[in-house]
């Protein structure tokens, strides 16, 4: 199992940017958090982070046959892009979205997300726990793809 964990714009700010909504713990924090767990699972794990769109379109595309997985947080595109569903498309890798955040109880313009439709689960609210959440599903979805 090789799983691409990508991160959208301002998720490299994580620690600094408002807290109280995303914790004190950095990005790093979370990279170390995601690459521990991979080990511990015994998967091969890669993580990408970009504040543009189109390098975010780019490493979906690169993905293609060289990842059985993704886990996306696609950050504030998750509100605005049809780029990313596309390319999300155009791969056909299993896909989970993730949020660090609740934004179901978050303002209007985050209620829509246009990866979901692609996506298989959207896993938010749980902060850093949810990109482990999300691996998780990952593995027990090609489990069940294997039986
Ligand atoms: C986020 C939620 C988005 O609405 C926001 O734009 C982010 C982070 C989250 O992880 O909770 O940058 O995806």
């Amino acid at each position: 199992m090789k799983i691409l964990v990508l991160n959208g714009p301002n998720l490299n700010m994580l620690g600094i940017r408002e807290p109280e909504i995303y914790g004190n713990k950095t990005y790093e924090d979370l990279c170390d958090l995601i690459n521990a767990y991979a080990k511990e699972k015994r998967i091969a794990v890669d993580i990408f982070q970009s504040n543009h769109e189109g390098d975010l379109v780019d490493e979906i595309q690169d993905a293609y046959s060289e990842y059985n997985g993704i886990v996306i947080n696609p950050a504030a595109y998750t509100h605005t892009s049809v780029a990313l569903l596309d390319a999300l498309k155009a791969v056909g890798i299993p896909a989970v979205e993730v949020h660090i955040s609740d934004v179901s109880k978050r303002e209007d313009y985050r209620q829509i997300s246009f990866v979901r439709e692609y996506c298989f689960e959207t896993v938010s609210g749980l902060g850093f726990q949810g990109y482990l959440k999300a691996i998780d599903l990952l593995l027990e979805r090609q489990n069940d793809c294997n039986n």
